[in-house]
């Protein structure tokens, strides 16, 4: 169980002998007990290595499998800072930015406008005026967005490649807040209004240029993108044969889910997706004697969950009836999901991680918040852990950090990036200062 548990974590985990000879969990070669001294804990870390690898892996799937050009777009909102984007950027990845805000944030980085893509079911004229100066490509959600895109678009000379988000009417099975790809969804257009799109487009000479739909966010079979994607592809037929327009884009969305704990494992692999999504692309529209759309894939999720560990310290260690509560440092302030999507993790110590059995009871984790709602673990087998050891939360790289808050005062945790055994801080941990920092009387 313990060893399924040590796979949950970054490529480059190793038990190594600590100063005091006990092993302990490092990562990127950095001993996480030096990383928790040297920048405090709740603390979050990338491997890097560990991000690198599911980009190699999309990239030669999509060059194996699927015969036209092929990209992939990294969806920002899992987890967006400076690092990130320029990593993503580096990679030769588009960066989707969610509005005005991610989008500062990747400009910032220096990502090309080429490589920036913008989206959102409501964007505000903030939004939509940063994205027709600075993004190489708009999603269009809907047509009253549309209209205001023309309007904006009136005294421009460039023009960034619009593409029509598709509610294919098909969600795939995952928690329903995730959920985005129903036909009663907040996202996107049905096929009669992208039809009305393209036709609008063609009337006001805007650069309609590719289709995008996104089904919902941590689904775990290849086979669930495959009635999106029929019905996709006979809209593609339809556009074709009613308004003589082709899609030279046709972006899937993401939602490839990961093993969080684990009882999720085995997870297919990244290439099994990729390939399952390119062969049905490819074949459903081989019958048209026109070339491939660019076939780009969203994933956030699958590209830096496993890359990130969440370390807490535990404070207390309790018994109340039946239960035994390890309070940690840190826990809905910068880990919502559990309380949001009741998502369940897995952990362990770090010091000695597979040389101490379990014990009875389970431990509870939860942090220090004023909420019986701040579980982040239930009921997990760990060893006898005492107060003021350290515990680390695999798969933690993916929009924990991102949806964190300031509640009960909660600053929000330092991120530091690993490789070859080098701790970069890469955002540091809020102060209580900072806190004030909004507040004009
Ligand atoms: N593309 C679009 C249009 C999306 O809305 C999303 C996620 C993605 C791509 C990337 O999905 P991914 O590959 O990361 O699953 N806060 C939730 C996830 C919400 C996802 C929203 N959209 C969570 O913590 O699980």
């Amino acid at each position: 169980m313990y060893r399924d548990r040590l796979s949950l974590f970054p490529d480059t985990i190793a038990l190594r002998p600590a100063r005091n000879g006990v092993p302990a969990l490092h990562v990127g070669g950095c001993d996480l007990n030096e990383l928790a001294a040297a920048f405090d804990t709740p603390l979050y870390l990338y491997d890097q290595a560990t991000i690198d690898s599911p980009v190699e892996a999309y990239q030669v799937a999509l060059s194996r499998h699927y015969p036209g050009p092929a990209g992939i777009t990294y969806a920002g909102k899992a987890g967006m800072n400076l690092a990130m984007a320029r990593l993503m950027a580096a990679h030769g990845l588009v960066v989707d930015c969610t509005g005005v805000g991610e989008l500062h944030i990747a400009r910032a980085a220096g990502v090309p406008p080429a490589q920036i893509l913008l989206h959102g079911v409501n964007k505000s004229h903030a939004d939509l005026q940063a994205g027709l100066a600075h993004a190489g490509t708009i999603v269009v959600d809907n047509l009253p967005e549309l209209a205001r895109i023309a309007q904006l678009a009136h005294a421009r000379d460039a023009m960034p490649a619009l593409w029509l988000r598709v509610r294919p009417g098909f969600a795939v099975d995952t928690h329903r807040f995730r959920q985005t790809g129903q036909h009663d969804s907040k996202f996107g257009m049905d096929a009669d209004e992208c039809v009305e799109a393209v036709a609008f487009c063609q009337r006001h000479q805007l650069p309609a240029a590719g289709l995008h739909f996104h089904q919902g966010s941590h689904f775990h079979k290849a086979e669930e993108v495959l009635p999106a994607l029929e019905m996709v592809c006979a809209l593609i037929g339809r556009l074709q044969r009613e308004r003589n327009w082709w899609a030279q884009a046709l972006s899937p969305g993401g939602g490839w889910g990961i093993a969080y704990h684990e009882d999720d494992l085995p997870h297919q692999s990244i290439e099994r997706y990729v390939a399952t999504t390119a062969a049905a692309l490819a074949e459903s529209l081989s019958s048209f004697s026109l070339p491939l759309p660019r076939l780009q894939m969203e994933p956030g999720r699958s590209l830096v969950a496993r890359a990130g560990v969440a370390l807490y310290r535990v404070g207390t260690v309790k018994r109340a009836g039946s239960r035994r509560w390890l309070l940690l440092d840190g826990g809905m302030a910068d880990n919502i999901r559990p309380a949001l999507y009741h998502a369940r993790y897995s952990a362990l110590p770090v010091t000695d991680p597979l040389g101490r059995p379990p014990v009875v009871p389970n431990a509870w984790l939860a942090g220090p918040f004023c909420e019986s709602g701040d579980l982040l673990i239930e009921d997990l087998p760990l060893p006898e852990i005492e107060m003021g050891e350290l515990l680390a939360v695999p798969a933690s790289g993916a929009y924990q950090l991102m949806m964190a808050s300031n509640y009960n005062g909660a600053l929000r945790p330092a991120l530091t990036m690993l490789r070859h055994g080098n701790a970069q801080l890469i955002q540091r941990r809020e102060t209580v200062d900072d806190l004030l920092l909004r507040d004009v009387v």
